[in-house]
């Protein structure tokens, strides 16, 4: 396990509070990380530090908006300073938007594409100049397969997801000679609270059987062991590449 060893690294994961992100903060810490986590909701980060410090890791809370430049710009450093280090960015939180072009306002374009894309810039840029410091860094993208195959009723957040992939592979050019490491990582349709009712409709069981070739919806477990290769140094000769982990879907 040692190549994929976390041991001693400090994180810093966004939308930690459920889901995707709560999964992979806890499995850094079970790794033997220690996190920084953050979202909206104080509340629910409590939860998640309360499970990352079962594995006596240490866990600083951030109730920050990623939205919020200056608090991201904050939270970084703060981060620097109470851990003395920042290792590893995941760039997670992100919100979901399904609605056909023809409904879908400035507004809405606009609240997805600042959680997904420049939320996730500019943390990426806050870390990245800790990281430039340290002469090595490992930054993850958590995009989706939207970003590469197109459907229905998804234009902002394939739009933004895409986006996504496009500023890793450039992020991966200008901070390669720092040492950092930039990838994505595209899953699939993961059960969580951003889709849990559709996965659990009949239609959302017809689509799985139809189009997931390993034939189950993924869950945040699945998404372990890429992440893990992403952010370790196993991937130390891996950047601006792009992961997918989809149960096959993407290969139909
Ligand atoms: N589930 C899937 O099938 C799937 C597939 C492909 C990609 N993804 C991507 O995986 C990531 C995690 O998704 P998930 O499925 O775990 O969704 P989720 O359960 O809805 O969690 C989303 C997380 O993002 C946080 N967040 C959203 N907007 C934020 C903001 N402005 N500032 C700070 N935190 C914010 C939420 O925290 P608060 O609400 O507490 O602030 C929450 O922790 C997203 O980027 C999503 O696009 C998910």
């Amino acid at each position: 396990m040692n190549l994929f060893s976390v041991e001693g690294k400090v994180a810093l994961v966004t939308g930690a509070s459920r889901g995707i992100g709560r999964h992979l903060a806890i499995e850094l810490a079970r790794w033997g990380a220690d996190l920084v986590i953050c979202s909206r909701n104080r509340a629910r980060l409590q939860e998640t530090a309360r499970q990352i410090r079962r594995h006596a890791r240490k866990c600083l809370i951030e109730q920050v908006d990623i939205t919020e430049i200056d608090a991201v710009e904050q939270m970084v450093g703060r981060a620097r300073r109470e851990s003395g280090r920042l290792d590893i960015l995941i760039n997670n939180a992100g919100m979901a938007d399904v609605r056909m072009i023809v409904d879908l306002g400035p507004e809405d374009w606009d609240r997805v594409m600042s959680a997904n894309l420049r939320g996730a810039v500019f943390c990426a840029r806050a870390c990245a100049r800790v990281m430039k410091d340290a002469g090595r860094g490992k930054i993850l993208n958590i995009a989706s397969i939207s970003a590469l195959y197109p459907e229905k009723g998804m234009a902002a957040y394939a739009a933004s997801k895409a986006a996504l992939v496009q500023f890793t592979r450039i992020a991966a050019l200008e901070w390669a000679p720092d040492n950092i490491q930039v990838n994505a990582l595209c899953p699939g349709y993961v059960v969580t609270d951003m889709n849990r009712k559709f996965l659990e409709s009949k239609a959302g069981a017809e689509y799985v059987r139809r189009l997931i070739p390993l034939r189950r919806a993924g869950r945040p477990q699945d998404l372990t062991g890429a992440a893990l290769f992403l952010v370790s140094s196993a991937s130390d000769w891996v950047t601006g590449s792009t992961l997918v982990v989809d149960g096959g879907q993407s290969v139909r």
